[in-house]
């Protein structure tokens, strides 16, 4: 199939086109480098032995998505194009709802003009709010945000809803990440946020790579096992072959589906701290700070739905994960 990938330089957008590559898709990558280095595009060439076809445009730019589908007949999207920083959409929400709100409705439109009914869209556990208890499951109620990223990836759920009712041809699967984390295998591809990391695993990739002097961790006096939060962290590479899976079942299945993407349990903060010493040897000196607003105690999911529809589960041992990302992020620190 020809894939459009938007936000395809990314972190999970590029490990995506890797495994769409190897799978023998054409896939066309618009992205507008916003949050990507500009030679990811080489890199997945390298990394899957076919080269994306790049477009480095903005998806709010209508007449740039016309050009592209004008010029390939596209089958299916996989929609990743959208900010993602927690914090900074609480400090900047309109700038989140101008860019992540605007992109889709403009990519939907342009889909619309030429034929293209096949969408999975790159939906996150936050959906699922505050209130649901733990392991999230797909039919539990996912109606309030706590930021405005989340509140954008509700909106945007219900928008591909929306257009599902209204088109009986239109087929949307809305995956829903938990905690993706690791690296492509090769050290070529990974997660290398600019600035200091908001999120663990790059902020602890750092901290063992002597970047940063050490680890806070956001509370030590949760009701958890070891009073750290837990989280379901998957393999980045699982995720992309989610996303391999989720568009052909969305090429024969009409309607909005929601799934998850996780592993099914949750590990904390403290357990993925010394699984990555055991995995790399290397240390990650930490101290134990306040708790961060808006971190929930536990979150993980229920994974039966990817399993059950797409045939899909997550592989790949945390062990794997803390070794991928310490071989990027030793790698990236050389670049
Ligand atoms: C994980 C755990 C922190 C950094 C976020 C988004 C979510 C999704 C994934 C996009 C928490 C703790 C972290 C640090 C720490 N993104 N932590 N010290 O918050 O579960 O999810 O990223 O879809 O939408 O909300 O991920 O990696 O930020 O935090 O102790 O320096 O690590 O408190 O318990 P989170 P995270």
């Amino acid at each position: 199939m020809n894939v459009l990938v938007t936000g395809g330089a990314g972190y999970i957008g590029s490990h995506t086109c890797v495994e769409l590559l190897q799978a023998g898709h054409r896939v066309i990558i618009a992205d507008n480098l916003s949050n990507a280095s500009a030679d990811v595009p080489e890199r997945i060439a390298v990394i899957a032995g076919a080269a994306p076809v790049f477009y480095q445009v903005d998806v709010r730019d209508k007449d740039a998505l016309r050009e592209i589908f004008r010029a390939y007949a596209i089958d299916s999207v996989i929609h990743f194009a959208g900010f993602k920083a927690v914090g900074e959409s609480c400090r900047e929400p309109l700038k989140y709802y101008r860019n992540n709100i605007d992109s889709t409705l403009t990519l939907l439109e342009v889909m619309g003009e030429f034929g293209c009914k096949t969408i999975v869209f790159s939906s996150s556990a936050t959906v699922y709010g505050p209130n649901n208890p733990v392991p999230y499951r797909e039919d539990m109620p996912a109606n309030v945000a706590t930021n405005p990223y989340g509140w954008t990836k509700l909106m945007i759920e219900q928008i591909l809803r929306d257009q599902a009712s209204a088109d009986p041809e239109f087929r949307a699967v809305l995956l829903r990440y938990f905690n993706p984390i690791g690296a492509h295998p090769t050290g070529l591809l990974g997660d290398d946020p600019n600035g200091i990391p908001n999120n663990l695993m790059p902020y602890v990739a750092r901290v063992a790579a002597g970047i940063l002097p050490k680890l806070t961790v956001f509370g030590g006096d949760y009701d958890t096992p070891d009073g750290t939060c837990l989280r379901d962290y998957l393999h980045v590479v699982d995720l992309a072959k989610g996303h391999l899976a989720a568009i052909d079942y969305a090429a024969s299945h009409p309607g909005a589906e929601a799934i998850n993407l996780g592993t099914g349990s949750g590990v904390s903060v403290l357990e993925l701290v010394h699984a990555f010493t055991r995995a790399t040897g290397r240390e990650v000196p930490y101290v134990i700070g306040p708790r961060r607003d808006g971190d929930l105690p536990m979150v993980w999911a229920d994974a039966g739905k990817a399993k059950a529809l797409l045939g899909w589960t997550a592989e790949k041992t945390l062990e794997e994960m803390c070794r991928d990302s310490w071989s990027f992020a030793s790698k990236a620190g050389n670049r």
